[in-house]
């Protein structure tokens, strides 16, 4: 068996054409979604990865602006630019690049943000809607692999979801949010025992562990959906936490690293933002 390879890449790019034409409907009625997001330090993945989030903002037509702030900011200067936006009523979306420097305590930051501008959906009432099934923002990788796997017809219901890794912005969201959907859902993590007993059985298995070739076609099942996170950086080269060409041979879908959920993130940060503009706006 050779599995479908699903291009998060290609997916985007249909979803940003259709987000161009609604940002379009939406400035005829004189609503602007603006997007502000704030980087704090100069570490290179993430000024790669803002500059990425600035690009498609602009790509599809929102306003978009970028704070880049030195790294020895105060938490207390961070804290006063998070309020001065949560006030100015013509930003609707304000996402802080993590991590921060250690000077910084990331959940006070996290916490500043007003739930209704928080297009990252980590503030604590974020995540409390979204563990209670209500509607908010969606953390955005977690979504972005919910709408992948809707847009490649794969089932949830009653499936057996598998995730590997328990961070805050991808494992324990993306469980949730597939709990919300009837799967059932396996947590694993590093201190899991047997991890590879725990892979075989999943129907669909994400991965977000951050550790190259952690997983293999060894370890998993014939018409396993495998959902790769993982970006790490291998002499030089971007890849996954899972060795595509064996996983591959076993698997009945697989995502790439990179052109896989990558590119869904940042699509879904856009979504984040126009649905925050329409929320503030009523629309
Ligand atoms: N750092 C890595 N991924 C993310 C993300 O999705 N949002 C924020 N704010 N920081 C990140």
């Amino acid at each position: 068996m050779s599995a479908e390879v699903i291009y998060g890449k290609d997916l985007a790019q249909q979803l940003r054409q259709e987000m161009k034409e609604e940002v379009a409907q939406l400035e005829e009625q004189g609503i602007h979604p603006k997007l502000v997001v704030v980087i704090v330090g100069e570490d290179p993945a993430s000024k790669s990865y803002v500059k990425g989030k600035q690009r498609a903002s602009e790509n599809v037509g929102m306003n978009s602006d970028l704070l880049e702030l030195p790294e020895d900011t105060t938490e207390e200067k961070l804290l006063n630019i998070i309020n001065d936006l949560n006030e100015d009523s013509s930003v609707h979306g304000i996402l802080v690049q993590l991590p921060l420097p250690k000077q910084i305590d990331e959940q006070k930051v996290i916490e500043a943000i007003d739930p209704a501008k928080d297009v990252d959906g980590f503030h604590p009432i974020n995540v409390g809607k979204l563990m209670t099934g209500q509607d908010t923002f969606y953390p955005c990788t977690p979504f972005g692999i919910l709408v992948m796997l809707q847009r490649a017809n794969i089932s949830i219901e009653g499936k057996h979801v598998v995730i590997i890794g328990r961070s805050n912005l991808v494992g324990k969201p993306v469980g949730q949010l597939l709990l919300n959907e009837n799967a059932t859902v396996t947590y694993c993590h590093s201190r899991t025992k047997n991890l590879r007993e725990h892979t075989k059985q999943a129907d669909i298995l994400i991965v977000a562990a951050g550790k190259a070739q952690l997983i293999t076609g060894e370890d998993i099942s014939e018409g396993t959906v495998v959902i790769d996170v993982g970006v790490n950086r291998v002499d030089g080269k971007l890849t996954g936490d899972v060795d595509f060409e064996s996983a591959a041979q076993k698997a009945s879908h697989i995502t790439p690293v990179p052109k896989g959920v990558g590119p869904m993130t940042i699509t879904m940060l856009l979504h984040n933002t126009i649905k925050a503009a329409k929320w503030i706006h009523k629309k």
